[in-house]
């Protein structure tokens, strides 16, 4: 008699994502490029302009363009998902925003969200969550907690920057992870909040070997200023004095350091080939006399770059770091005793180091979005620098959803 056929093994199902505050798509590019076969089966975000963007890149996706609290429980438990990949609102918990945290209407819908997930019909196996930096200290954050416990969830937090990944962009964010128990990492968990990624490769560990070095670096890295005056400031104890541009010896010093570090990745790497009409990124007269001596200034070569926020652009203070093209003009030449020049003057030397703001592509770059991710058209300049200033790094998160899942 002839053995029956073993069954054929049915296909795993691939996971199903859903995206909540999903904004221009970042943790949907994050999670692709992760290479975990999971499906998005729904974006909720309220913000159109953002849904549009999302439709161009993923026009199979489906968009729920309402509130999260407008979602309701059928709706979530007909969606059967086995991750949710969150950015909520950051406003609450910024040292610059309300700080209301749990008071401040905006998080309202993530509240909500800490409700529904003990009542689901079927809890996701994963989740994993990001915000600012501020978020680990939040009551929120406490309610979160307190959330996965109850309904039985390992997680890890973590504090983490792409520039651990080499990449010449500082973007402090908070992130956990959460894995439905008996599920377990594939790291030890702790009850701190970990500042590298656990599973540090070699590049990223000469990295941090080579941070440490820059932090206790010595007086050798003083090319394009003056050696001998730092040196003598430096052994009289004098770090903190004003060198040019409000900077002192530290930060010039400091920032030396980070451009000599090659195991960053150069901002040249991240730039438009050539821009067809540079004219929209040109920092306006107005702006540059106000604000030259607190503009974060990086040149092609550099290894580094302050956080894009929604505002850059628009607004100049502590929005974003701003492009030197003039590659052979000196920062110094142009700041020494530049309090004492008239407006034009000012101007004149200004001019000299071709100074642009990043296009958004090159912020997109920097986030590591993917070539093919793009803008309809119709999407104005401030609009596509205010998303990706809400947006995530997509490398960073890749890691985490690795590690989540693996
Ligand atoms: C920090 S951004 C997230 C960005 C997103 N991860 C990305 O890659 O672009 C927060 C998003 O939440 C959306 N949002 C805020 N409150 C919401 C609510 N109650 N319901 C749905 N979406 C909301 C905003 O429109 C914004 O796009």
């Amino acid at each position: 008699m002839m053995e029956p056929d073993a069954p054929t093994p049915r296909p795993r199902p691939r996971p199903r994502v859903l995206e909540l505050y999903s904004g221009i798509g970042g943790m949907h590019y994050a999670l692709k490029e992760s290479c975990i076969a999971a499906e998005v089966v729904a974006a909720v975000d309220i913000n159109t302009v953002a849904n549009e963007v999302y439709k161009h890149n993923f026009p199979n996706t489906c968009i729920y363009p309402k509130t999260i609290e407008g979602m309701t429980m059928d709706e979530f438990n007909k969606l059967d998902f086995d991750m949710i990949l969150m950015s909520p609102p950051c406003q609450p918990f910024t040292r610059l925003g309300t700080q209301k945290d749990v008071l401040d209407s905006r998080i309202k819908s993530f509240l909500y969200i800490l409700d529904v997930l003990p009542s689901l019909t079927k809890r996701p196996k994963y989740i994993l969550l990001e915000n600012v930096k501020g978020f680990e200290t939040s009551v929120a954050r406490n309610k979160l907690i307190q959330t996965l416990e109850n309904c039985r969830y390992s997680y890890q937090e973590f504090l983490l920057s792409p520039t651990l990944l080499g990449i010449p962009n500082s973007r402090l964010r908070y992130f956990l992870i959460a894995k439905l128990q008996p599920g377990t990492f594939c790291i030890q968990t702790s009850n701190e909040v970990l500042k590298q990624f656990p599973d540090l490769d070699s590049m990223e560990a000469s990295y941090i070997s080579s941070f440490s070095q820059m932090l206790s670096a010595d007086d050798n890295n003083m090319e394009g200023i003056n050696a001998d005056c730092c040196a003598n400031e430096i052994k009289n104890g004098r770090d903190e004095t004003v060198l040019y541009k409000l900077e002192t010896i530290k930060h010039v010093k400091q920032k030396q350091s980070q451009d000599n570090n090659s195991s960053m990745q150069m901002i040249q790497g991240f730039l438009e080939e050539e821009l067809q009409d540079p004219s929209p990124y040109f920092i306006s007269t107005k702006s540059l006399l106000r604000y030259a001596l607190i503009l974060d200034i990086v040149g092609q070569t550099c290894r580094r770059s302050v956080c894009f926020t929604k505002g850059y652009g628009s607004y100049v203070e502590g929005t974003g770091s701003v492009l030197k093209t003039a590659s052979d003009v000196e920062l110094a030449s142009v700041f020494q005793s530049f309090e004492t020049l008239s407006e034009d003057e000012k101007l004149t030397q200004l001019a000299k180091l071709k100074l642009r703001y990043f296009t958004p592509r090159e912020v997109a770059n920097l986030h590591g979005f993917p070539p093919e991710f793009s803008f309809p058209e119709k999407i104005s300049l401030k609009q596509r620098y205010r998303l990706l200033g809400n947006s995530l790094n997509i490398h960073v998160v890749a890691k985490l959803i690795k590690l989540m899942v693996e």
